[in-house]
């Protein structure tokens, strides 16, 4: 069964150890490790990539002014959480802690990106799928984000 989610999640595994180890050296630990810390440091990051490439597809989409401030808010917020993501997977692959005030500036970006990306709503059928792939899209990185915190200490 080649495409089990399963599988799939082997092959991301693999995925992120090789990249991992071509980033940065890291400590016998991580390597060897956790098998979900390690998926959920490259989800956060995939995730949060692919919400900022939907966005922009939204905001060529958008025929006022007023729903491309709403997007551009939110991919301002976006971009506030991956600066402080960074900050996080680079304490962890120093073998830190993640620091706190990032912890918060990634809850309190998200947060704030949350509402208007529930508001968006487009009449063209794409628009809207795009939407609603967005919005998955935020849901997937917060569990990411989630699991970098519960996993990766
Ligand atoms: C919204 O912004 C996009 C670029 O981000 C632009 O292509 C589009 O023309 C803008 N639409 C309006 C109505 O301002
Ligand atoms: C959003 O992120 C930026 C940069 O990481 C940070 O300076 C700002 O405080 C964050 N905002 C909130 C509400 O946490
Ligand atoms: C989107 O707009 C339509 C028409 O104005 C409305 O019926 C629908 O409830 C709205 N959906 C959301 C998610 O706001
Ligand atoms: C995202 O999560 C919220 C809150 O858990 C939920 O209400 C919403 O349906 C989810 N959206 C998608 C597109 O999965």
């Amino acid at each position: 069964m080649p495409s089990s989610p399963f599988f799939m999640m082997l092959c991301i595994a693999a995925l992120t150890v090789a990249l991992l180890a071509a980033a940065a050296p890291l400590s016998s630990r991580q390597i060897s490790g956790d098998f979900q810390c390690n998926l959920n440091r490259l989800l956060i990051v995939t995730d949060l990539n692919d919400l900022q490439t939907t966005l922009s597809i939204l905001s060529a989409k958008s025929c006022d002014a007023s729903t491309n401030a709403t997007i551009q808010g939110i991919q301002a917020d976006i971009a506030g959480a991956q600066t402080a993501v960074n900050a996080i997977l680079q304490a962890l692959v120093n073998g830190q802690d993640a620091p706190g005030n990032a912890r918060d500036q990634v809850a309190g970006n998200l947060t704030l990106a949350q509402a208007p990306l529930l508001s968006l709503n487009f009449t063209d059928p794409v628009t809207e799928a795009n939407v609603i792939k967005a919005q998955t899209q935020f849901n997937n990185s917060v569990l990411a984000g989630n699991g970098v915190l519960q996993n990766c200490n």
